[in-house]
């Protein structure tokens, strides 16, 4: 279990998601204007808007993810995208004068789209990792999350422990699938798709657990009868947008608008609608 504290560690700067009042102006969220794809000169909005970064199509800011995750990004039944990863996206776009597109993928995908120049950024409740640190840059983190563990409401796993010698479901290219590897073993561990087929694979009995985000484990969960959720954190960690190391001046740029996202009350907000306030309320 050491390499979950290191990682624990690495993450750094520990943002909480803590309301803190002071929303001076309410931005435009739900503000589909903005919809002449110029390009950044014109948006003289935000001072976060002043840095002359490119994007991989003029005027628009994309975003590679993987939408299977609540409540960070997942499908409306209409087919539009929803979350809270999207609407910080589209709030961020804004701010930069860009307009916001999302190309939804595999997760391991999400993460080698941006690597590639394909994306501008990955925004796909991405944990910060020494390891991809090493492949992209990040910017400040915009909330945390926890690997938690779902079981059978009868299963006779009731700690990390007992996860010794069972199969583990997992999301491919995820924390939860490189610490359940790195810790029990590859042949324990079975890599799904996304996070619903390993919940999917679990309700058939396929495997015995599986490691997934704390949200989204609550979302399934709370969506499938007769599993739950251990009790032990398997893992701390912080979310940031992925961005490509060679593009540090939309780095900049993304962390500016996500300063004066957060100093508004703007972050918050977003996270605190999707998210029923089980921790600090005020
Ligand atoms: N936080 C985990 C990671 O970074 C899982 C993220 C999965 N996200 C998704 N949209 N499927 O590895």
């Amino acid at each position: 279990m050491k390499k979950l504290l290191s990682v624990l560690l690495a993450a750094g700067m520990v943002l909480s998601v803590t309301a803190c009042g002071a929303s001076s102006e309410s931005t435009a969220l739900s503000d589909d204007a903005t919809s002449e794809t110029s390009t950044q000169s014109e948006a003289a909005t935000s001072e976060a808007a002043s840095g002359d970064f490119t994007t991989v199509t003029d005027g628009v800011l994309t975003m590679s993810t993987n939408a299977a995750f609540p409540p960070y990004e997942m499908t409306t039944d209409t087919g539009d995208f929803e979350g809270i990863d999207v609407e910080i996206a589209g709030a961020i776009a804004d701010k930069l004068g860009l307009e916001l597109q999302i190309d939804d993928m595999d997760f391991d995908a999400a993460l080698l789209a941006v690597q590639q120049g394909k994306s501008d950024m990955v925004m796909a409740g991405v944990t910060v990792t020494d390891d991809r640190l090493l492949v992209m840059n990040f910017t400040d983190s915009y909330a945390s999350g926890i690997q938690s563990v779902i079981v059978p409401e009868d299963s006779d796993i009731a700690s990390i422990d007992d996860m010794q010698g069972k199969l583990i479901g997992t999301q491919r290219g995820t924390t939860g699938n490189i610490y359940c590897t790195d810790d029990f073993g590859e042949e324990n561990v079975v890599a799904y798709d996304n996070g619903l087929t390993a919940v999917q694979a679990l309700m058939n009995g396929q495997v015995d657990c599986v490691v997934i985000d704390n949200a989204p484990a609550q979302e399934f969960v709370a969506a499938n009868p007769g599993l739950k959720i251990l009790d032990t954190e398997y893992a701390n960690e912080d979310y940031a947008i992925g961005v490509n190391k060679d593009n540090t001046a939309l780095l900049d740029a993304i962390n500016g608008a996500l300063a004066e996202l957060k100093a508004d009350g703007t972050v918050d907000s977003i996270i605190a609608k999707y998210i029923s306030a089980d921790s600090t309320a005020e």
